[in-house]
């Protein structure tokens, strides 16, 4: 309409007088699709996000530019979405899933990526826009001996995985990313800085650890407590066929997983009917096979499978594998980049009972159509057990053997096609009896749309709507907590999305 779009020139003409101007791309900037997909990890979100482009993308280098793109925006009607690291599996950090839905800015924090290492403190700052691999480089080349429990995969980024939670490989031990956040800074919904958790409240820093990207403000940087790894860490990885046994050995791994001793952790990716288990071991070699024969002799593990290295080669090769050999460790600096594989679809579930060899055979035979099929199993267990469920919003906590993501992956014809193949829904819905129930668990960093997105009333999302999804993610008694601190801090609900916390109504 014509007021929206002079309110939109107003935004842009407020943003230009408060902002330089290189740091705003309008699409009419040939600089501007290539940043709008330069983080984009999915096939599937290209087309939605270039169809339906932001106004403009900011991209702020100190902290005033992002709180003049939230006054200008709050200013003028303009709603931003803030991304950092671009890894949401539904995109919405960048895009919009509502169709014909309101117009909106970007506020890509790719820049604002520095990271203050603390050795004698383990302790570090990192600023938003930095990806996991660059908080791991720069704390084991500044701190040797520390390291930070954070994602498999290097590219993630900080202001994303964090505000979500942040589950990993060093979980069992230290818990997830929030777990390990001290302090931090952020820009709230009236653009008003608030430089440290004194400012912000308990509340309001009780919800930023784990309630979820994009629903209370933007957070600048994190303060991690760093945790202590030894100097040679252990990578362990063994595969079984069906006809090796595979069905057996993730029946046994269900509730060995998540008792093993804290420093072990023993995923598992299941693929084209084949288990691959793989694992970090916070000690060297002959420890962990001496440990995995006894406990787990069904793999048959020997010195061969595993190898020793340090905790920042091992960040750098369990997503690189072996053409780490040849690149230098830096390669976990670089990795913003349009690399575009398949279409990619994702859900999740949160296991409280072993499933039987059964259920795991008719798993493992799931017809994958077209696409290709993916399980990852992430043990719980360890420290993940001895946290209670309200400390922070992430709920997952001592009942959970293990968290499942699932993934599909196919080669979209026509680009853009928002079709879900059949392998994921349909096992999905297979495992609704075997997972867990009341509300049936999942991971707000693994988001799913399929669950329901947020409807709007009497000009805010509305909470009776997301609680289908926000229970799931938060569990009933944290949500609603959550809802209710939206409703201090942002009680218009500045900051939405298809599926972001509602302010709790006041009835
Ligand atoms: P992105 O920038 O897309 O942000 C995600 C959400 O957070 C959006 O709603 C966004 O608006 C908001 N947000 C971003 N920056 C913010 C800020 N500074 N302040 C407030 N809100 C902000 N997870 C995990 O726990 N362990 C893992 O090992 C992995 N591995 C993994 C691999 C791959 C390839 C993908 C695609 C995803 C994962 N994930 C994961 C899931 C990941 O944690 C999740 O997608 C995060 O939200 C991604 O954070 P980004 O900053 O990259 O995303």
């Amino acid at each position: 309409s014509l007021a929206l779009s002079s309110n939109n020139n107003d935004f842009l003409r407020c943003l230009s007088a408060n902002i330089p101007s290189q740091l705003v791309l309008t699409p009419s900037s040939p600089s501007f699709t290539p940043l709008l997909v330069s983080s984009i990890r999915n096939a599937r979100l290209v087309a939605p996000a270039t169809a339906n482009p932001p106004l403009c993308i900011v991209t702020p280098t100190n902290a005033s530019h992002v709180q003049a793109a939230v006054r200008c925006g709050r200013r003028h009607s303009v709603r931003v979405r803030v991304r950092s690291g671009g890894h949401d599996n539904e995109g919405l950090s960048y895009r919009s899933a509502t169709p014909n839905g309101e117009a909106f800015a970007v506020i890509d924090l790719a820049k604002l990526h520095a990271v203050h290492v603390n050795p004698h403190e383990a302790t570090a700052w990192v600023e938003t826009g930095a990806t996991t691999g660059e908080l791991y480089y720069r704390i084991a080349t500044a701190a040797p001996g520390l390291g930070f429990p954070a994602s498999v995969c290097p590219t993630v980024g900080v202001g994303g995985i964090i505000s979500g939670g942040g589950i990993g490989l060093m979980m069992r031990k230290y818990g997830l990313s929030a777990d390990n956040v001290l302090d931090a800074s952020m820009v709230d919904a009236n653009g008003n800085l608030l430089p440290n958790k004194k400012a912000m409240g308990d509340d309001l820093f009780w919800a930023i650890r784990g309630g979820g990207g994009g629903n209370f403000g933007i957070v600048l940087a994190w303060k991690l407590r760093l945790v202590p790894v030894p100097p040679k860490v252990t990578f362990l990885k063994v595969a079984k066929t069906m006809d090796q046994g595979a069905v057996d050995a993730v029946t046994k791994w269900q509730t060995l997983a998540p008792a093993l001793p804290d420093d072990l952790s023993v995923r598992v990716v299941i693929q084209k009917s084949q288990a691959n288990f793989q694992s970090l071991y916070l000690g060297n070699c002959s420890t962990v096979v001496a440990t995995m024969r006894s406990r787990f002799p069904e793999l048959g593990v020997t010195s061969a499978d595993c190898k020793e290295m340090s905790w920042l080669q091992y960040t750098a090769y369990i997503y690189f594998g072996d053409a780490i050999n040849s690149k230098p460790l830096e390669a976990l600096l670089l990795n913003r980049s349009t690399t575009l594989g398949p279409f990619v679809k994702n859900k999740s579930d949160y296991v409280k009972k072993a499933l039987t060899k059964e259920t795991w055979k008719k798993i493992f035979l799931w017809p994958n159509g077209a696409g290709s099929g993916q399980l990852i199993l992430e043990p719980h267990g360890g420290i993940m057990g001895r946290i209670s469920a309200n400390k922070i919003p992430f709920p997952h906590r001592s009942s959970v053997l293990y968290n499942i993501q699932y993934v599909e992956l196919w080669k979209g014809k026509e680009a853009g096609g928002d079709i879900t193949p059949n392998w994921i829904g349909s096992l999905y819905e297979f495992m609704t009896p075997y997972v867990s129930k009341n509300p049936r668990g999942a991971y707000v960093n693994y988001r799913d749309l399929d669950m329901g997105v947020n409807k709007v009333v009497g000009g805010v999302m509305c909470y009776e709507t997301a609680k289908v999804w926000g229970e799931r993610y938060f569990g009933p008694a944290n949500f609603k907590r959550l809802a209710k601190i939206k409703r201090k801090v942002d009680a218009s609900d500045y900051f939405r999305n298809e599926q972001s916390v509602p302010p709790l109504p006041l009835k």
